[in-house]
């Protein structure tokens, strides 16, 4: 097999001469490295150094190569994966808005590969309310970023924003080539989540909302990437961050949910419905706050109508081919009413969970049941992260079987 093409970008701080270490641990793990710097970078760390390295030329600054008239889009193309090590507030700032002002940025725009982005800076500049919103935005689009570590900082400081050791950096990334090349089973493969719960105004203050805590679907939606796979997550607002590599799209309402759904299902090989979405939303939300006392005839009896039901509607226009996995939240009669869903929804499979007594909601670990046409298949306890993995293999196994 042909060595993986690991593109190094190093911007200007003064974890910039650990990436030479960052790129000797790559290229010992097997990978062909090339780098671009920004101009800032060679400012503490000589192209030099880097040539010599990786026996190959540097990218530095902007497009200034009177070889090449379209350095960045080659750089981009000879990519597997694109490593910003480390990576500045300000760099990550422009990747995160677009901005392609030199050779590094432009490629970064420019490339189709994974990025895993390694931040590194001063503690303020990386807590900044600024650096954490644009991280945010980077690892909703799928790109990975690799959380600094906590430790001395070459200002003086202690605190989150030091590079991860050059080895834990080349192997997050070897991971993640694994997970993206032959090795993961779901490698060319895209699967649809829905996660958390969904929310339905009663009033401009009030909601009805339920208890996801949304773990379950983030546990898929994470598995599947690690698995190699191009994995949308639709989400209702949930306390956990985008898995990394995965593209989270943030819904509130049921309709929200469905139209969002809507738009990844047809390209899905698999779909899994993890959402706990509202059954009913009030009829008539009232844009206004409703006020005790004028308003206690309508606070008292808020009348409710049906949502889409997201699975059911999606899963009605399943192609051959497709997957389809739902969940069944019970409390009474798991089996039967597990069972009774996955013919009313059309779904293949039904993973039921018992969430009597406040089980599941809100837990790292689940005891399912799958659920299929074949029968029913009590799994023993597990942690929502394996138990994600177990419906992943089905799904594998179904797309196998065709
Ligand atoms: N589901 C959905 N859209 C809805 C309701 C449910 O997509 N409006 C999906 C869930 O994501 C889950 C499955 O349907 O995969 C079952 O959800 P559950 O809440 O257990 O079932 P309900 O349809 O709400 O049925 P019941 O109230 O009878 O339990």
């Amino acid at each position: 097999m042909s060595k993986p093409h690991v593109l190094l970008g190093v911007t200007g701080c003064i974890a910039a001469y650990k990436a030479a270490e960052v790129l000797r641990a790559l290229q010992k793990r097997g990978a062909e490295v090339r780098v671009v710097m920004t101009r800032q970078a060679a400012e503490f760390v000589g192209p030099a150094t880097f040539r010599a390295l990786a026996d190959a030329p540097v990218g530095v600054g902007g497009f200034d190569d009177p070889q090449d008239a379209i350095p960045h889009i080659r750089a981009a193309e000879w990519a597997d994966l694109l490593l910003v090590a480390p990576c500045t507030a300000n760099v990550a700032a422009k990747l995160a808005h677009g901005i392609a002002d030199d050779l590094l940025t432009s490629t970064a725009l420019a490339c189709t590969a994974p990025i895993m982005v390694a931040p590194a800076m001063n503690v303020h500049m990386y807590e900044a309310a600024a650096t954490q919103a644009n991280l945010a935005v980077l690892r909703e689009r799928g790109v990975h970023v690799l959380d600094a570590e906590s430790g001395y900082l070459a200002c003086g400081e202690a605190g989150p924003g030091r590079l991860p050791e050059p080895a834990a950096v080349a192997d997050a990334v070897l991971a993640l080539l694994e997970g993206n090349g032959a090795g993961g089973d779901l490698a060319g493969r895209r699967v649809l989540v829905t996660a958390g719960p969904t929310v339905e105004s009663v009033d401009a203050v009030r909601f009805l909302s339920n208890r996801s805590s949304g773990k379950m679907g983030y546990a898929v939606a994470e598995a599947a990437a690690a698995r190699g796979a191009d994995v949308t997550l639709v989400s209702g607002p949930v306390a956990l961050d985008a898995p990394s590599g995965v593209h989270r799209v943030a819904v509130g309402t049921a309709d929200e949910m469905l139209a969002a759904a809507r738009a990844a299902f047809d390209g899905a090989d698999v779909a899994v419905f993890a959402a706990a979405v509202a059954d009913r939303r009030p009829a008539r939300p009232v844009e206004r706050k409703l006020k005790k006392g004028a308003d206690d005839a309508a606070l008292a009896a808020i009348e409710l109508e049906p949502t889409p039901d997201v699975l059911a509607t999606l899963a009605a226009g399943k192609q051959p081919g497709q997957f389809v996995v739902g969940f069944a939240a019970e409390t009474d009669d798991v089996a039967a009413n597990a069972a009774r869903k996955l013919e009313a929804k059309g779904a293949d499979m039904v993973v039921a969970n018992d969430v009597s007594d406040g089980k599941a909601f809100g837990a790292d670990d689940n005891e399912a049941l799958l659920v299929t046409a074949a029968g029913v298949e009590p799994l023993p306890p597990m942690a929502k992260r394996a138990l994600a993995d177990v419906i992943l293999d089905r799904a594998v196994a179904a797309l196998a079987a065709g």
